[in-house]
């Protein structure tokens, strides 16, 4: 007897339905053919034992098993329940009415007890689409499939659920949220929170303007100064995410497996990747590629801490992902694209010590280390980071003030104002959204100077010995200082705030 029964399989953030088909006929074996891996091949030792646990068996006939489009890889462990209930079906051990019209996909234990999937969102995408009536999963990622509408979705926690649903017709209970009650209600409460940073005025002023034109940002201070603190707020002043991006972000995350117990992500991802990782964690990629941290970064926040720290290689090959705002990954049979548009914030120490012109220094270092722990961050990544800012610690005294700080939402708000004169100047163009976005041509129209402003700025470069690369980025943060004002023209002191952000151009630092 030939059965189907349907999976889903996850290429990039798209899913394929795969059909599976199982055949029982006279004779002895058990054959999976359609380009299944390892971890499929294993899993009839798994079928085999979650099974008989729960009282039934794998027949002593011979299996032939087809999982297609043969020409697609099938990879994991998710597979495990689909063919368990393919096999019972096509042999006749339980009544399989209505079995094509859901897709059904979970790790088994060997007491049948199911494990978590990866791709559980895109997966229900595409069933949604494909016209399935539901999606049987493991209860663990119920909630991410439950986002797509008009698709009943279950969430099991044994194989026994699922075959009583089929064979006896007791109900699963189906999964519901309500995704946009749940996102809009998150939205208001961030988790780290800028009123709990004491003190800073200057640093906050610097990473609103950051967060308003989409500035990549690096904030350099000793030990202590509360850089990682500030650069985690990031995210809860940018304006909040669409339910579109809101989506993207979590299709990401789904597929990496990262989602736990969780529909839509409401709050902008916060990623802080230890200076260790391999090119492949940062950017993705692997044999079976998979997304990498600037992805799950995606419509959020790098963050980048002690990114001399970090090896050249490894910062070399985000460079192409900042420009294009997603990357891509060959192999020999297939391509997967993964967006990866992302704000990037770095901190460094200002010495390998710690410490910079600092008489109490507990540590000092010799101009040569201290060469050659800058030239490490010199080139094409600091090319394309706007806004530099040192950081102080407060004094204790401020520290010890009761008095709390703005909130994140009422910062976000003044952002949010300046974004959307941004979106509006943009909207011709496809590929610019934000100041930092700008290219050169783009600049010049946007960022025209008077004729003071214009003097201001070259007697500022000279006296400051500024670089020429520090020109564009002053007038593009400029423009997002006049944003947030909400004033049309540049003008001098817009461009004198500008100039204060460039703190590594700076004659002493990387000359
Ligand atoms: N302005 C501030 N307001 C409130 N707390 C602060 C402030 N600055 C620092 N802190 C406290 O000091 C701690 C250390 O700050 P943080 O870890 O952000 O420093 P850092 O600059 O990242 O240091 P490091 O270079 O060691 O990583 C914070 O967890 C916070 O509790
Ligand atoms: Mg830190």
């Amino acid at each position: 007897m030939l059965t189907k029964v349907y999976g889903s399989a996850v290429f990039g953030v798209e899913a394929t339905t795969i059909t599976v088909e199982v055949n029982i006929d006279k004779g002895i074996g058990y054959h999976l053919v359609g380009l299944p891996d390892n971890a499929i091949k294993e899993s009839n030792y798994r079928i085999a034992a979650a099974l008989q646990n729960n009282g039934y068996k794998i027949p002593g006939k011979k299996i032939t098993i087809n999982m297609a489009p043969a020409d697609l890889r099938k990879e994991g462990s998710a597979y495990d329940l689909t063919l368990a209930l393919g096999i019972l079906a096509a042999s006749s051990q339980i009544k399989s009415q209505n079995i094509e019209k859901y897709i059904i996909m979970g790790e088994l234990s060997l007491d049948g007890s199911l494990q978590p999937i990866k791709g559980a969102l895109p997966i229900a995408i595409k069933a949604q689409e494909e016209g399935f009536t539901g999606f049987i999963l493991p209860t663990a990622n119920a909630k991410e499939a439950a986002i797509v509408g008009d698709l009943k979705v279950y969430g099991v926690d044994n194989i026994k659920q699922v075959l009583e649903f089929f064979d006896q017709g007791v109900p699963l209970e189906q999964t519901i949220i309500d995704t946009r009650e749940e996102f809009y209600k998150s939205l208001d409460f961030p988790e780290f929170d800028f009123s709990d940073v004491k003190g800073q005025e200057s640093i906050k002023r610097c990473m609103e303007i950051a967060a308003a034109g989409g500035h990549n940002i690096i904030l350099i201070g000793p030990p202590g100064a509360g850089k990682t603190m500030l650069a985690k707020r990031l995210p809860s002043i940018l304006p909040p995410m669409t339910l579109h991006e809101a989506l993207e972000t979590t299709k990401i995350h789904s597929v990496v497996g990262k989602i736990k117990n969780m529909g839509l992500m409401s709050q902008r991802p916060f990623r802080s990747p230890h200076h260790t990782i391999s090119d492949v964690a940062l950017v993705g990629g692997g044999a079976y590629p998979q997304p990498g941290e600037i992805s799950l970064s995606h419509n959020g926040v790098l963050f980048l801490d002690e990114l001399p720290e970090f090896k050249r290689g490894v910062l070399e090959v985000m460079r192409q992902p900042l420009e294009d705002r997603e990357v891509t990954i060959s192999r020999a049979r297939f391509t997967v694209t993964y967006p990866s548009s992302f704000m990037l914030v770095a901190s460094m120490n200002p010495s390998p010590g710690g410490y910079f012109n600092d008489p109490d220094a507990p540590v000092t270092s010799s101009p040569a280390e201290m060469q050659r722990y800058l030239s490490k961050i010199s080139g094409p990544l600091l090319d394309r980071i706007d806004i530099h800012i040192e950081v102080t610690p407060v004094p204790f005294e401020k520290l010890s003030e009761e008095r709390k700080g703005e909130s994140s939402v009422d910062i976000r708000k003044r952002v949010t104002v300046a974004r959307e004169i941004q979106t509006k100047r943009f909207q011709e163009l496809e590929n610019v959204h934000y100041n930092a976005q700008m290219n050169t041509k783009q600049i010049r129209e946007y960022c025209k100077l008077d004729d003071k402003s214009k003097a201001l700025l070259k007697n500022a470069m000279e006296r400051l010995n500024l670089s020429a690369r520090a020109y564009d980025r002053i007038l593009k943060v400029a423009r997002t200082i006049a944003d947030l004002a909400g004033e049309q023209a540049l003008n001098g002191n817009h461009i004198s705030e500008a100039i204060q952000y460039r703190s590594l151009d700076r004659e002493g630092w990387l000359g």
